[in-house]
């Protein structure tokens, strides 16, 4: 036992890369179990923390001297934290959010992986071309997923609670917007809720009405707090398929690793990691 603990201590050398989750707050992410398994498991000498941040300027300083390799950035600095790097990339910059940054020889360079990461979770089920795909939300989330599902060639709508909001991100998009209380009347194929409506504690609530969920139809959820919210709940009972927010959050995650390490990704072993540390949080619950 003490051993197998040397072992482990062992492995973190002068050499060890460090990585980390920036957000406020960050208690509850899954990034450091996450990583560092995958870390283990793909023999990187890395270690990945959680920072609550809330200066962001002096936490990037801070970066660049103790020379952090890597970061997820969660909420709420996915925006703000654009100004503080040296370079974002084009997906990012039109996303207008980055959620990874890389540090290559002092340069931090951000980049948005969770466009591609929700829009891989949905194409591993249907191809989205042509597709009406409703998007619930307009916030980061919604603005990632929408440029994701619009370089797939879906076409998009958008409800969102605050009309005005929702109204300029659908003109952003192209897309056409649909106040809430209509949107029973809308037939799309695809549904991806964007919103934290489901996440807990409040796992009753539900973003739509359960009528409008039909067999055919496939429903996404990027909350993954519960992993089966009463959304994904109502959509099997619709006869629809589904995609829970673990799959979203894993696939950003596994491209995340790789643009650290230029490694692929054990992304069935990200899954597992992330399923079972949900199912033991909500048997604690
Ligand atoms: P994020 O960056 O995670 O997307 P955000 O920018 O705060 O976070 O956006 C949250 C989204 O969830 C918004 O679309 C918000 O609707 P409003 O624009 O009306 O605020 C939506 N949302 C959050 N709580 C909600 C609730 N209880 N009912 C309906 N929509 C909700």
């Amino acid at each position: 036992m003490v051993f197998e603990k040397m072992e482990k201590v062992s492995r973190i050398n002068t050499n060890t890369a460090l990585y980390g989750v920036i957000g406020h707050p960050v208690a509850h992410s899954m990034g450091p179990l996450m990583h560092n398994h995958v870390f283990e498991e793909c023999g990187v000498n890395g270690v990945y923390l959680a920072f609550d941040v809330i200066d962001l300027a002096s936490a990037i300083a801070g970066v660049r001297s103790l020379n952090i390799r890597g970061l997820s950035v969660t909420i709420p600095h996915k925006v703000a934290i654009m100004e503080y790097l040296d370079a974002v990339d084009e997906t990012a910059e039109r996303i207008g959010a980055v959620n990874t940054v890389v540090q290559r020889d002092g340069i931090l360079t951000g980049y948005n992986t969770d466009a591609d990461g929700a829009v891989s979770a949905l194409t591993a089920k249907m191809d989205l071309r042509n597709e009406d795909v409703l998007i619930v939300g307009a916030g980061g989330a919604a603005r990632a997923v929408g440029f994701g599902v619009k370089h797939r060639g879906g076409r998009i709508h958008i409800t969102n609670r605050t009309v005005e909001k929702g109204e300029r991100l659908a003109a952003e998009l192209n897309a056409e917007f649909h106040p809430l209380a209509d949107i029973d009347r809308l037939t799309c194929r695809i549904l991806i809720n964007t919103t934290s409506v489901g996440m807990a504690p409040d796992i009753d609530d539900i973003p739509v009405p359960p009528a409008m969920l039909r067999p055919g139809m496939c429903v996404m959820d990027i909350v993954y707090n519960p992993v089966r919210t009463r959304l994904l709940k109502a959509a099997e009972a619709a006869g629809c398929e589904i995609v829970d927010g673990v799959s979203m959050f894993v696939n950003q995650a596994a491209i995340q690793f790789s643009l650290w390490t230029g490694k692929a990704a054990p992304v069935e072993a990200m899954r597992r990691i992330v399923y079972d540390a949900s199912r033991h949080l909500s048997g604690a619950r």
